[in-house]
């Protein structure tokens, strides 16, 4: 279940020119070569200008600044001006993937398999979107799987304007790099989100997957009907960036006019939960020696931390059951 292959980005967003990403502090390149999309370490060996500002000419890119030009495996192929050999240079190069519309990255020896999300493939519809908050991993993966924010951040967009709430059973699961909640007992949200696409609900399960995968699964009776995958990944130290992946059954009608009516709320649902992290990032930096309290309903957090830490999360050897008023 857990990759190390890491999406960086939407694969339509790599065009003719070169594609600046961040992983980990790590910048990198990506362009498209007639062999496919490569990866090199944004950094020419020369005078460490940025790669990604310079162009793609016959699959091999161009250094802006005095136009060394890489392959697609970082050798370098011309020093513009020079008469005689070439002496040898290079650019770490990295792995890299298309799969499913993402552009995947790894520095790892043994990546995996990518995760491209608990629905893909023939018959699925989906959308993307990138976006970036100012933040930590965890408290956006946290963000993402809590339920009981929702209807304070997204009252009227994921939840309805009434107060009414419903009693719910949690049952938490996991294992090595993986944390899983479902919902039992829970009626379709009342927000518009949830009108436009859901169908009848069965249950729901929010789940993280190391390194940062967070997943969100609307199931009805013969099974999910809105799934929205979240990769991210701690750019740098402050920016959190993401690839948003919502997607359904095309049988289901995931198509351009719901797509039309749905991308504002999704967008919206998103920048709410950007303005209400980044500000809560903020007043954690101005009251740093002070720790976060965690209250009874924050179930999930002890075990993103956990696996973010590297440790194997306690439900994945003893499962948790909570009943919340939702
Ligand atoms: Fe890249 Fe000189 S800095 S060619």
């Amino acid at each position: 279940m857990v990759s190390k292959w890491i999406a960086v980005g939407r694969a339509s967003a790599l065009g003719r020119r070169p594609l600046p990403v961040t992983l980990d502090g790590l910048p990198m390149v990506l362009f498209r070569t007639p062999a496919g999309v490569r990866a090199l370490t944004d950094r020419c060996p020369h005078r460490s200008a940025p790669l990604s500002g310079g162009r793609v000419v016959d699959g091999d890119i161009e250094c802006p600044y005095h136009g060394w030009r890489f392959d697609g495996n970082g050798r370098c192929r011309a020093m513009p001006g020079l008469i005689g050999e070439l002496p040898r240079a290079f650019v770490p190069s990295h792995q890299v993937l298309e799969r499913d519309g993402l552009l995947f990255v790894t520095t790892a020896k043994d990546p995996g398999t990518p995760y491209v999300g608990a629905l893909s493939g023939p018959g699925t519809a989906a959308l993307r979107l990138e976006n970036r908050v100012t933040s930590t991993l965890a408290e956006v993966a946290e963000n993402i799987l809590d339920a009981t924010h929702t209807h304070f951040t997204h009252k009227g967009v994921l939840r309805g304007l009434s107060p009414r709430r419903h009693t719910v059973e949690v049952s938490v699961t996991g294992g090595d790099g993986w944390v899983e909640a479902r919902y039992v007992g829970e009626p379709r949200q009342e927000g518009l989100v949830s009108r436009l696409l859901e169908g009848e609900r069965a249950d729901s399960i929010g789940r993280f997957i190391a390194p940062g995968i967070v997943e969100l699964e609307f199931r009805g009776p013969r099974g999910p009907h809105l799934v929205t995958t979240f990769h991210l990944r701690q750019a740098e130290p402050d920016t959190v960036r993401g690839v948003a992946v919502l997607s359904g059954p095309s049988r289901l009608g995931l198509g351009y006019l719901k797509a039309a009516l749905f991308f504002p709320l999704f967008r919206l649902a998103v920048d709410q939960d950007q303005r209400i992290l980044s500000a809560a990032h903020r007043r954690r930096q101005q009251f740093a020696d002070i720790r976060q309290m965690s209250g009874p309903l924050d179930i999930m957090r002890p075990h993103i931390d956990a696996i973010l830490a590297g440790r194997r999360p306690s439900v994945a050897d003893t499962p948790a059951r909570h009943l919340i008023s939702l």
